[in-house]
């Protein structure tokens, strides 16, 4: 089955061609970094209108990519897919309109996908024969949350952030330390030059609980910018490599209490923080001690993109059929991870 997907949650325009959930005949991302980073963050109403000015050229391209013109998009293409949630709601409603329109000239059914399971499903793209059960660790600018798959589309959720999600939390400790939008890359590089011993920031291990919590490290990165002004600048690339090290560790250390408590002897990674490198060289070393598969998306899967739309998609259509009502389609800013039925 091919599938013509779009992702437009939040601040990139992105469409993908993807073949059987595995094989991506094209992706094209466009990214609206440079609109955000003076703002250090992402503005919804720039984000929405931005999403406008691209979505026809980025789909355009992705089927150009492929191979394949709108003349013969009726024959090339099977079923259009569209993040329907959670995300910013200007910005999901241009991805669900342009879906739908294609969708309904062509006559191709729709596939809704919630956006987290974009992320769950990320690193199969490449990895085809991964099965349930395994821990879903996604770890992004918007999400940080522990999810059990039982089963394709079965979830049981453990834990999430109670406060800042850990990409956000880069985000936040980079724009501290005077760095560009998005942190976490920034923070990756300089990180890889410091010492990870430099400065002891504390790890919310928050025992008792599976949810996360990293305001405090962030605190504590405030309290010791405000302490050591004059060590900033000097000790940049040290503060990056503690700060990283605090926060690798931390959902390591939890993502494996929760796969041995629950007996699950894969982990599959997901959202922009698994770009991380530490945290993926962490996960995999210690995976391959604790005899756990960890499974870590390739960095263009990572960040959001239509790809990882496209494979969950597929899998949602193997197991249900493809049953959605172009009507009764809508997105949702809040959509909860529901299972399929
Ligand atoms: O998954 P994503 O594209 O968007 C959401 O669904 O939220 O994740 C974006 C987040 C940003 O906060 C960015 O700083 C973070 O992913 N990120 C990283 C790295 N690359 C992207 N964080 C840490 N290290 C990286 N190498
Ligand atoms: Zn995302």
């Amino acid at each position: 089955m091919n599938i013509l997907a779009l992702e437009t949650s939040c601040d990139e325009t992105s469409a993908a061609v993807v073949l059987d959930g595995t094989k991506v005949n094209s992706i094209v991302i466009s990214s609206q970094i440079k609109t955000h980073s003076k703002f250090f963050g992402v503005v919804p109403e720039l984000a929405s209108r931005a999403h406008i000015e691209n979505i026809n050229s980025v789909i355009y391209k992705a089927l150009k990519n492929a191979g394949i013109t709108f003349t013969d998009f009726a024959q090339q293409i099977d079923a259009v897919a569209f993040t329907a949630g959670p995300g910013l709601a200007g910005s999901l409603i241009v991805g669900a309109v342009a879906a739908k329109s294609i969708a309904c000239i062509y006559e191709k059914p729709i596939i809704p996908v919630n956006h987290l399971e974009g992320h769950i499903y990320s690193a199969l793209i490449e990895n085809k024969s991964v099965k349930p059960p395994f821990l879903s660790v996604i770890i992004s600018g918007g999400h940080t949350v522990l999810i059990i798959v039982k089963d394709f589309g079965k979830y049981k959720i453990l834990g999430n952030t109670r406060d800042d999600a850990a990409g956000e939390a880069f985000d936040k400790a980079a724009k501290m330390l005077g760095l560009s939008y998005p942190g976490g890359p920034v923070i990756d590089k300089k990180a890889d030059k410091g010492n990870p011993k430099a400065v002891k920031f504390t790890r919310p291990y928050l025992k008792g609980s599976w949810d996360f919590s990293f305001s405090g490290i962030k605190t504590a990165l405030l309290n010791y910018l405000k302490e050591n002004p004059a060590n900033n600048r000097k000790h940049l690339n040290d503060i990056c490599a503690s700060f990283r090290q605090a926060l690798a560790e931390t959902i390591c250390f939890k993502s494996f209490a929760a796969a041995k408590e629950f007996n699950l002897r894969q982990i599959v990674l997901g959202g922009g923080v698994s770009a991380n490198s530490l945290i993926r060289t962490m996960f995999l070393q210690t995976g391959q001690k604790n005899k756990i598969k960890v499974f870590v998306p390739s960095i263009i899967y990572c960040t959001d993109n239509a790809a990882m739309i496209a494979r969950a998609a597929y899998l949602k259509q193997k197991k249900c059929g493809l049953k959605y009502n172009q009507n009764e389609l809508k997105s949702s800013a809040c959509l909860k991870l529901t299972n399929w039925n």
